[in-house]
């Protein structure tokens, strides 16, 4: 039998929507306002989840503190009080959406985190906005 272990970490950071081959007009109706051209901030919420079997020696699927110091030195450390656009190399060419941050994070955390074990990442950007990278659900990021 698989068990799945999560853990929460939050951080915050400041972006702004926009896509420079559109219209000033369409980039407002589109991103309305996180096209604010001076940028705003938003609290995020990250829940990374880890299936597994349980490792009959320790007892764990991972290590908790294990997985604690990879969100903290690869997601925390990285994001934490930045402007996305400005300061964080994926996206100078990339709209840092939620899917989008989402989706660095989980290339981030999927390269430290052992094969055997299956990965799913939940990135809430508001109270009411979240998306998730489940690979249970989804055989195309495996
Ligand atoms: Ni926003």
């Amino acid at each position: 039998m698989k068990v799945k272990v999560s853990r929460k970490a939050t951080f915050n950071a400041a972006h702004r929507l926009h896509n420079n081959n559109w219209s000033e007009e369409k980039n407002k109706l589109i991103f309305g306002k996180c096209n604010n051209p001076n940028f705003h901030g938003h609290n995020y919420t990250l829940f990374v989840s880890v299936l597994g079997f349980i490792c009959e020696e320790s007892g764990y699927v991972i290590d908790l503190n294990k997985l604690k110091k990879i969100i903290d030195d690869k997601i925390i450390e990285y994001f934490d009080h930045k402007n996305l656009n400005l300061e964080i190399p994926e996206f100078q060419s990339l709209n840092p959406t939620l899917e989008n941050i989402l989706k660095i994070i989980y290339d981030k955390l999927r390269k430290e985190i052992s094969k055997e074990l299956t990965l799913s990442v939940i990135l809430y950007e508001t109270e009411n906005n979240f998306a998730e990278i489940n690979e249970e659900k989804n055989s195309e990021v495996v």
